[in-house]
């Protein structure tokens, strides 16, 4: 089984630290992961020129050939994100739109696939939720399957109040909480799915 997170933060701070605790935590559980992050790297933005429609594949060769790649073989998918404006980053959603050539190029490219999201804002409540909203439209979009931590503590995911630092997201204990709601509904699904497909 495979997990591929992606961090849409341009440093290497709250978003990127979370994240790889989540992998961490998979990884104890015998499940292989894998992290991208948009820190340094060329994700041009999509130009909708159709080209992927056409030729199967997006016009541009730039850093999303390897998230492609990783993508397509991930059984399951963490997007983490800083709240920006009230909503995901422009790394995170220039990368979302891109997703369009995967589409485009292999139908039935993310069918099956497990998704869950994790927003972090400097405020505590600044749009942690919207962001997720907007993971969650992505992820039925593409016929992959969300999931959300619930009630009584996560509701759409997983939620951090980061007071715009690392050390304020380390002292947020709710926030971790969220975070492993939400991963126990994750990974039950992921073995869930693996077991349907193993009696198959
Ligand atoms: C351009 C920009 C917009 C932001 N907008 C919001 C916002 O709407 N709500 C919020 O809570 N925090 C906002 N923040 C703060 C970040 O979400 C917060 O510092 C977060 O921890 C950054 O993640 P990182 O530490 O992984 O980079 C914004 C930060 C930037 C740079």
């Amino acid at each position: 089984m495979i997990v591929v997170g992606i961090c849409g933060s341009p440093r290497e701070q709250a978003t990127d630290y979370v994240l790889k605790l989540a992998l961490d935590e998979l990884r104890k559980q015998g499940i292989e992961t894998h992290f991208f992050t948009v820190k340094g790297k060329k994700i041009n933005f999509c130009i909708h020129c159709d080209y992927c429609i056409q030729h199967k594949e997006c016009v541009f060769k730039d850093d999303m050939q390897e998230v492609y790649s990783l993508l397509r073989k991930a059984n399951g998918i963490i997007f983490a994100t800083p709240v920006y404006n009230g909503g995901v980053s422009a790394q995170t959603k220039a990368l979302m739109d891109r997703c369009r050539a995967a589409e485009a190029g292999e139908k039935n490219f993310f069918e099956n696939k497990v998704g869950m999201g994790i927003a972090l804002g400097g405020d505590r409540i600044g749009g942690q939720e919207a962001a997720l909203s907007q993971i969650i439209t992505f992820y039925i979009l593409n016929a992959i399957l969300p999931v959300s931590g619930g009630y009584f503590g996560s509701n759409l995911g997983a939620t951090f109040w980061t007071k715009d630092n690392l050390e304020g997201v380390k002292q947020d204990t709710e926030g971790f909480r969220s975070l492993k709601k939400t991963m126990k509904k994750f990974t039950n699904l992921l073995k869930n799915l693996q077991e349907l497909n193993n009696g198959k």
